[in-house]
């Protein structure tokens, strides 16, 4: 379904913009229909950077992103590019920085709706909406008619992932979903997901630091060190035998409350 082919981002920075920093380098994966793969990696290793390019929010250095077969940079119009975002929606690391400051929770809610059909009735926008925020473990009371600034950063995390659920994607790029989120609702997250693949076929980019979390939810695991792709396995063979060194130090740094958990 997509395909990322030597996909590289060198960002350049400084007095002349003469100091450069390879931030992806050459990398190369694809994901199918309804399948859950990993992006593990420390920080700075390119994993936002690989996220923005794959949601065409950042224009590549060299190398493409393949949709369905097609150069998502080729998509110019306003249709291709809506179709584009329908299909492919981004969770982000920082929900604050993707939600406009000015408008309120509901509005940033109903807003999925304009990449959508329009002949969703108001009705069953409002069934949706209220479906996702059921999902989220969100009250109404609790968001609707807030501001982003006056939600916890865990409820504006959740409110991103209820925009998923009412959209119904069919790749979903989740750059550290959970950061903000605490123990309890993690887990009804991570459920969503695989509900979500197992009912519409969702596929999901989970991108995270934590290989224990990256063994419990995906199929496959790419292991990013320094802008490239050192390893790409299943959980299983990632656990048993790592391949590359940063593998194995990342395994040593599986908090062992994770370990318990997911039971490695
Ligand atoms: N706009 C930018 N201009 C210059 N350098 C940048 C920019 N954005 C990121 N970088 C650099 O590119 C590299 C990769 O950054 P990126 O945000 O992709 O890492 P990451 O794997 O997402 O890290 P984290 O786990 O901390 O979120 C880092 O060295 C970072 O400092
Ligand atoms: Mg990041």
């Amino acid at each position: 379904m997509l395909r990322v082919v030597n996909l590289t981002k060198v960002y350049t920075t400084g007095f002349l913009r003469r100091r450069t920093v390879l931030a992806v380098d050459g990398i190369n994966f694809a994901v199918q229909e309804g399948e859950i793969i990993s992006l593990v990696g420390e920080s700075g290793s390119g994993k936002t950077t690989t996220a923005q390019m794959i949601l065409r929010f950042l224009p590549p250095t060299s190398g493409k992103v393949e949709f369905e077969g097609k150069d998502i940079w080729a998509f110019k119009t306003k249709k291709e590019l809506k179709s584009y975002w329908r299909q492919v929606h981004g969770i982000f690391q920082d929900p604050y920085a993707a939600f406009n400051p000015m408008y309120k929770a509901d509005r940033i809610l109903y807003q999925v709706f304009n990449l959508m059909d329009s002949h969703i009735s108001i009705s069953d926008r409002r069934r949706l909406v209220r479906e996702a925020l059921e999902a989220m473990k969100l009250r109404p009371e609790e968001v609707m008619g807030r501001y982003p600034h006056q939600l916890s950063g865990g409820q504006r995390q959740r409110m991103m992932i209820a925009r998923c659920y009412i959209l119904k994607p069919k790749l979903i790029v989740a750059d550290e979903p959970l950061s903000m989120v605490d123990a309890s609702v993690r887990a009804g997250i991570l459920k969503l997901f695989l509900e979500l693949r197992d009912r519409y076929k969702t596929a999901v980019i989970f991108i995270t630091h934590d290989l224990g979390l990256a063994y419990y939810m995906s199929q496959r695991i790419l292991v990013m060190h320094r802008g490239k792709v050192v390893e790409e396995a299943t959980p299983e063979e990632i656990l048993s035998a790592p391949q590359h060194p940063y593998t194995r130090r990342l395994i040593e740094d599986i908090p062992l409350i994770v370990r318990k958990w997911v039971d490695i």
